[in-house]
């Protein structure tokens, strides 16, 4: 008779599981920490936490932590051969003249700590890798 209510019932019932299915907890989200340091000046270190997805780049992952915390800013240039690399964090970017740069470290959970042979365009951070940001000479 009332199939008109019957249809909301319905329709409520696949909206909310359709909502907690999106929303379900971090499923697919891997914490890692972006620490920024600075080498060439005395600066305090910094760190950040942010996540990636599921074979996410690092890029993506520092865009996010770009719009959640307003703390944290980046700016890359896009290299025709070698992609995006690293121009700028929080305001200091790397320099030609001073021979400064931002220097990409890794350090992975057994605390190694290596420097990926890609770019923040390509690397894809395990979940609880540590990024350095190291501002540093060549
Ligand atoms: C920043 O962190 C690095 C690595 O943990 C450490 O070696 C360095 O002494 C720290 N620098 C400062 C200024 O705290
Ligand atoms: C971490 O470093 C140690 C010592 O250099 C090395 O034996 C080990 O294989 C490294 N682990 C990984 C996962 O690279």
């Amino acid at each position: 008779r009332n199939s008109s209510s019957l249809d909301y019932l319905c329709y409520t019932i696949i909206c909310t599981l359709l909502t907690l299915a999106a929303f379900s907890p971090a499923s697919n989200q891997y914490p890692i920490n972006v620490l920024v340091m600075n080498n060439v000046q005395q600066t305090p270190n910094k760190t950040y936490s942010t996540y990636v997805v599921y074979r996410g780049i690092l890029l993506g992952a520092l865009k996010r932590l770009q719009d959640s915390d307003a703390d944290f800013e980046f700016t890359y240039t896009e290299d025709f051969n070698y992609g995006p690399y690293l121009h700028s964090v929080n305001g200091l970017a790397g320099n030609n003249i001073a021979q400064t740069y931002w220097e990409l470290l890794v350090k992975t959970t057994d605390g190694n700590i290596t420097r990926p042979d890609v770019g923040i365009g390509c690397y894809i951070p395990n979940a609880n890798d540590q990024i350095i940001l190291r501002y540093t000479t060549w």
